[in-house]
C-alpha cells in the first residue's frame, strides 16, 4: 500500500459484492472510512458502516448518502460498482422491463449517487468519483446484452451477435460537432476550444 486515505470517507455501492468489497476493504486499508451501500447490507465488509439500500431508488439513495455525511461529517469518494443483469438476455428474448431495471441499477444508481454526493464533495473541496465499468460496454457477449449496453450507455457493440447469420451491430459515438453545441458550450463558459482538447478525436468544430 503506498497510498493513504487518511482522514477521508467514502461510499461505495455494491459493496456486499467482489469488487465492491475489495474496493471498500482496500479504501479501509488505506485508512479512509467507508459506507457500504448495498441491497445485501449485512455481507458488507466488517469496520464499514452498512446501509441497506436499493441505488436505482431515489428516496433510498438521497438516505444512504445523508446516513454516510451524519457518520462522517462529510464525503471525499464514491465508487458506483452495484449493478446486476438479466442472464438470460438477448436482443430478441430481453423485455423491455428487464432492460429498464438494468440501466435504473447500472446506469441510474450512477447517477443519483452521484447527485446527492457531489453536493458534499464540493463542500468538501472536491472528491473523486469511481465508476466501474466492463469491457462488456465495447466488445459483445452472449446475452448479456443489457449490462453490455448499460456499461456504454448505448454506444459500443455490447450486443454484438455471435453466429455468422446474425445481423452485426453499430455505434457512432462521435465527438461534438455542431455548431449549436459548440456555441452552448461557449455560451456555458466552458469555451469550445477547451472541450476540443478534452475530446479524443478532436471533432469539436468553432461555431
Ligand atoms: N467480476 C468481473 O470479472 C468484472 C469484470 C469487469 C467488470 N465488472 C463490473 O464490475 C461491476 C461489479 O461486478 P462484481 O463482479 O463485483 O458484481 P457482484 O455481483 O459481485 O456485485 C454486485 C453487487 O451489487 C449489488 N446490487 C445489485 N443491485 C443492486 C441495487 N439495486 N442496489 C444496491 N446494490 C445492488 C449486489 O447485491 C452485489 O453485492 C459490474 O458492473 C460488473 O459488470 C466485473
Amino acid at each position: 500500500m503506498n497510498y493513504s486515505l487518511q482522514g477521508k470517507a467514502a461510499i461505495v455501492t455494491g459493496a456486499a459484492g467482489g469488487i465492491g468489497s475489495a474496493i471498500a476493504r482496500a479504501f479501509m486499508q488505506a485508512g479512509a472510512k467507508v459506507a457500504c451501500v448495498d441491497l445485501e447490507a449485512s455481507k458488507a465488509p466488517a469496520g464499514s458502516l452498512a446501509i441497506k439500500c436499493d441505488v436505482s431508488s431515489e428516496a433510498d439513495t438521497r438516505a444512504a448518502v445523508e446516513q454516510a455525511v451524519k457518520a462522517y461529517g462529510g464525503l471525499h469518494l464514491l465508487v458506483n460498482a452495484a449493478a446486476m443483469r438479466d442472464p438470460s438476455a438477448t436482443v430478441t428474448d430481453l423485455d423491455l422491463a428487464g432492460w429498464n431495471r438494468v440501466f435504473a441499477v447500472n446506469v441510474g444508481g450512477a447517477f443519483l449517487m452521484s447527485r446527492w454526493t457531489i453536493p458534499h464533495m464540493v463542500k468538501a473541496g472536491g472528491g473523486s468519483i469511481i465508476h466501474i465499468a466492463s469491457q462488456l460496454g465495447t466488445v459483445g457477449t452472449a446475452r448479456r446484452v443489457d449490462q453490455g449496453r448499460a456499461h456504454h450507455h448505448g454506444q459500443g457493440d455490447g450486443g454484438r451477435p455471435r453466429r455468422a447469420e446474425d445481423p452485426r451491430q453499430h455505434a457512432l459515438a462521435r465527438g461534438r460537432g455542431d455548431r449549436a453545441h459548440a456555441a452552448a458550450f461557449r455560451h456555458d463558459g466552458e469555451g469550445a476550444g477547451g472541450h476540443g482538447t478534452q475530446t479524443p478525436i478532436g471533432t469539436i468544430r468553432d461555431a
